[in-house]
């Protein structure tokens, strides 16, 4: 009977049957062992001399790293083992001999390793990153689907842009020109008058012609929106949604962190309510570590990580100036130069994980904002007519799954977060 090695609990002194690929392999004299691995675990497979026959025996060392193998047995438990058990093996049979497989336990560059993505996800580390953004994705939507939102996606193509036009992926829509999805917010304002309380998840697009270690091209975002919610609303949904998906992943996912060498301890902490620091706090903060901070400007990377060293857990900076964030920010009534934006910087120097505020509701303030910004009105019709029909204060956010996933594995770069990434100058494999 052919089963899974993460089943193998079940079958503890059966014979069994396992498929998978030769993760490693060693000989000494008498006794040989075979490590395999089937994608939902490691399993040590031990042929004694003795006990199988010769010719099985002695072609144990036509297996390679990476073959494909099939292995017959009987299950023992093995505490020692990683997995916990391991397989008394009677016979297998290579199915296909892997020869020269490019990846060896040796040190590669980064470049070598992507060009081989396609072949380095089977490797241990890249498994369990892969595996922690699964689980990450599952939380995000059980968190939602269990607070009563409706999952309402997003266009990819479309004909306008939501953040900004630097960074528009154009493309061809048979006779008209059309956009990559930026971001599926506008649309979320939409389906809220419709639903309430939605959300969209699903790839997005930025031509960011930049080789960071925090940008992809094409990227996957989670879009709550929340008709009547304002500001604060917006900042307590988002503190709550981040304690469930951090909290439930280093409980599922032990393991796969634990073979990433995450320290669980800051991770510990990150429970709600998270600090919230009004942006004219944060720019006095980012001043005093670096002299050459203009107050008004934007966060760069190493100032978000001034102000996320002061906290023990992700902080909130919140009214942003109005110069330096989108079109659609609704104004600070008190401070017509802020917005009621808030971005959630994440510890250990993540940097910003969540972009988003409360939405200008006045078809007046909106149709002045988007003519500051050069845009196209006549493209933001439909938008507008959720300002003419019934308008509603609202607010949302989108969460990127990369950096989340960055940030809880403790890793450096959002080029290892998703399976295949897209990056400045990488479309390929
Ligand atoms: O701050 P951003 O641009 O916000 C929006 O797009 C809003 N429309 C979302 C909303 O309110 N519904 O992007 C949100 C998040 C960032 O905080 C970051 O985590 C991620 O998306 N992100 C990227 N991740 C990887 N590569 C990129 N190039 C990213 N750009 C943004
Ligand atoms: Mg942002």
């Amino acid at each position: 009977m052919k089963i899974w090695i993460s089943d193998l609990k079940d079958h503890v002194g059966q014979a069994i049957e396992l498929k998978g690929w030769a993760y490693h392999h060693r000989s000494s004299g008498k006794i040989k062992f075979l490590v395999l691995r089937d994608g939902t675990g490691y399993c040590q497979c031990v042929f004694v001399k003795a006990q199988i026959e010769e010719a099985i025996f002695n072609n144990f060392d036509q297996i390679t790293q990476e073959s494909s193998v099939a292995v017959t047995g009987v299950v023992r438990a093995e505490p020692r083992s990683p997995g916990g058990f391991e397989l008394t093996a009677a016979s297998f049979q290579i199915l296909q001999r892997a020869e020269n497989f490019p990846i060896s336990p040796k040190e590669h560059g980064p470049d070598f390793l992507m060009n081989n993505r396609h072949l380095w996800i089977r490797s241990k580390l890249q498994h369990a990153v892969l595996r922690v953004r699964a689980e990450i994705i599952a939380a995000v939507r059980d968190f939602f689907d269990g607070r009563g939102f409706t999952l309402t996606d997003a266009p990819i193509f479309t004909p306008s842009a939501c953040e900004g036009t630097s960074t528009l992926f154009k493309t061809k829509y048979f006779d008209e020109t059309a956009f990559l999805s930026q971001s599926g917010q506008l649309y979320m304002e939409a389906t809220a008058a419709a639903f309430g309380k939605v959300y969209c998840f699903g790839p997005t697009f930025r031509a960011e012609k930049s080789k960071t270690r925090r940008h992809l091209i094409e990227f996957w975002m989670v879009e709550p929106e929340v008709a009547f919610n304002d500001l604060w609303d917006n900042m307590e949904l988002a503190e709550q949604f981040v304690e469930y998906i951090v909290q439930r992943t280093i409980t599922n996912r032990a393991e796969e962190l634990k073979a990433l060498g995450r320290n669980i301890e800051p991770m510990l902490k990150v429970k709600a309510p998270f600090p919230r620091v009004h942006y004219d706090e944060a720019a006095m903060m980012i001043k005093k570590e670096n002299p050459d901070f203009l107050i008004g400007d934007d966060f760069g990377a190493p100032d978000e990580t001034i102000i996320s060293s002061k906290f023990d857990r992700p902080v909130f900076v919140h009214h942003y100036p109005s110069a330096v964030k989108a079109f659609y920010m609704k104004q600070d009534e008190k401070d017509p130069t802020k917005c009621l934006s808030c971005d959630l910087l994440a510890p250990e120097g993540y940097g910003e994980i969540i972009g988003g505020g409360q939405r200008e509701e006045s078809l007046e303030n909106l149709l002045t904002r988007i003519k500051e910004h050069n845009l196209n009105t006549a493209d933001f019709e439909w938008f507008l007519d959720l300002r003419r029909y019934g308008s509603f204060p609202h607010a949302g956010f989108g969460l990127g799954i990369e950096r989340t996933v960055a940030w809880v594995c403790g890793i450096q770069h959002v080029r290892e977060t998703i399976p295949f990434p897209r990056l400045y100058g990488r479309n390929y494999p």
